[in-house]
């Protein structure tokens, strides 16, 4: 199923060491805690990588939930009042090696983490939207090109996965 994507999932062979993104938090992810997580099944971790298995991006998704109260009035309004907390995909972080920016390789990334989370929502584990937890202001711009709304109070960002599957259907 990996080859319809551009990423794989990360294995000890991937050479992560030189990675650099220029943002000190998601150096150090990728450098030392991602396979933990991965261990400890607390997130996904999905990578670029050349044919030396030398990271150049990668991006991590895990199951999570949203209150109700902190989505958009005309997306509450359309949903069963008993559902408290509705399933969502936490697109914890998302980087790509700096050598590599400005090429479009950060939105094919991004693309990929919107298409493996849209198929896992339809053949899987369902998920109502992708929430994003942008790292500072240029990420939140990033973000927003692709239709990203801002919640407020929460710092996250969220798009539907029915606006998603205009993409894919
Ligand atoms: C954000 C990031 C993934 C963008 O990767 P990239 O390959 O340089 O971006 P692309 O070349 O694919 O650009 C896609 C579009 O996003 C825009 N864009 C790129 N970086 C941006 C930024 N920091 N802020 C706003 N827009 C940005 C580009 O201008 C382009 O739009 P255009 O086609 O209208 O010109 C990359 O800069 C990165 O990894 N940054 C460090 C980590 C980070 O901030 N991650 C964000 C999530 S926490």
């Amino acid at each position: 199923m990996d080859n319809i994507y551009i990423t794989n999932v990360l294995s000890s062979t991937h050479v992560r060491e030189n990675f650099d993104c220029k943002k000190e938090l998601l150096n150090g992810y990728i450098h030392r805690q991602a396979s933990q997580d991965v261990k400890r099944r607390i997130s996904a971790c999905f990578v670029l990588a050349d044919d030396d298995k030398i990271i150049k991006g990668y991006y991590t998704l895990s199951s999570s939930s949203i209150p109700r109260d902190q989505l958009p009035l005309e997306i509450i309004k359309k949903l069963p009042g008993s559902y408290m907390d509705l399933p969502v995909t936490l697109l914890g972080r998302l980087a790509l090696d700096k050598n590599s920016f400005g090429k479009g390789l950060g939105e094919l990334l991004l693309l990929d983490a919107l298409k493996r989370s849209y198929d896992v929502s339809v053949h899987n584990v369902a998920s109502m939207a992708i929430i994003v937890d942008p790292i500072d202001g240029e990420a939140i711009r990033f973000y927003e090109k692709y239709g990203f709304i801002l919640i407020p109070d929460s710092g996250k960002m969220f798009l539907t996965m029915n606006t998603i599957a205009k993409l894919f259907d």
